[in-house]
């Protein structure tokens, strides 16, 4: 589903850019995606995605 209707993101989307993406913040998502929030409507819904994915996260190792 839809969760940014600004920048058309997916709740997939979101989700993907936490678990592979190893991001921790919906803001951090959206960039990773490739722009921030605009009206910032979706921010909470996002936020919410972003907490529940958050243990599925895969932790990058610095090179
Ligand atoms: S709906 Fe996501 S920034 Fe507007």
């Amino acid at each position: 589903m839809y969760v940014c209707v600004c920048n058309g993101y997916t709740d997939g989307e979101i989700r993907n850019a936490v678990r592979e993406g190893g991001v921790s913040t919906a803001e951090e998502a959206f960039l990773s995606l490739g722009n921030g929030f605009c009206c910032g409507t979706c921010k909470d819904c996002a936020s919410d995605l972003v907490a529940a994915e958050l243990p599925n996260r895969r932790i990058l190792a610095a090179e």
